[in-house]
């Protein structure tokens, strides 16, 4: 699919912080999510939080109500911030795609996800920048492949190297880390008798950075 991306970069408010970001980024038109989403969903949670934790792209439940991880996913998410002693507020939420990307079922009633093509994950790349300058965190969490690729390169491998604290590419010595480990998603994807396991792996990763 030959899809352009002019990218997200002429689109950025020249400074303001978050709140100047959240305002523009439903203007954005980097790439051609923007067409067929509800809204672009942007970050949540505090400037100035420890933890900046990415994901792929809102869902369905994200891309109606406009805020990340707030459908099953983010459900996962929660719990397993909670068991690995996190606190939520120490934490701000986003995505590396910002607009939901999906294709209708045959009855045209439901909306499937799908994955972001490394265009749209390079176009939207800027306002993930953004963000980590913003919020300027001491670790980003990237929580899937997707957002591991996004952020450590496309040849970076999740199960090889989850759980790891490593430095952020192209980042200022005192730059944040990044850690990747698998989507909470995937929790749910799993086989009811081995769902437990995965979600205790999830948790025993987001330990290594709980405070
Ligand atoms: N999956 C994601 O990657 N992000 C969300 O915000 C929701 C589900
Ligand atoms: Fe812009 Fe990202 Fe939305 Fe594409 S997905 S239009 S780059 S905000």
């Amino acid at each position: 699919m030959g899809q352009q991306a002019t990218g997200a970069e002429a689109y950025l408010p020249e400074g303001g912080g978050l709140a100047a970001l959240r305002e523009a980024v439903d203007g954005c038109r980097g790439c051609g999510l923007y067409r067929d989403a509800t809204q672009a969903v942007f970050g949540a949670g505090p400037a100035g939080a420890r933890l900046l934790l990415a994901g792929e792209q809102p869902g369905d439940a994200e891309d109606r109500r406009g805020a990340p991880f707030v459908g099953p996913a983010g459900r996962v998410l929660d719990d397993a911030l909670e068991a690995a002693g996190i606190p939520r507020d120490e934490a701000y939420v986003t995505n590396v795609v910002k607009h939901f990307k999906f294709t209708r079922d045959a009855r045209g009633s439901r909306r499937i996800h799908r994955t972001p093509s490394r265009t749209e994950v390079v176009a939207c790349r800027p306002w993930l920048d953004a963000e980590i300058a913003a919020v300027g965190p001491e670790v980003v969490v990237c929580l899937g492949a997707t957002a591991a690729k996004a952020v450590l390169g496309p040849g970076f491998r999740v199960t090889r190297e989850r759980g790891r604290l490593l430095p952020l590419p192209d980042a200022p010595g005192d730059g944040p880390s990044v850690l990747a480990t698998v989507h909470p998603s995937s929790v749910l994807r799993s086989d009811p008798e081995q769902r437990r396991a995965a979600f205790d792996a999830l948790v025993e990763d987001l330990r290594v950075v709980a405070p």
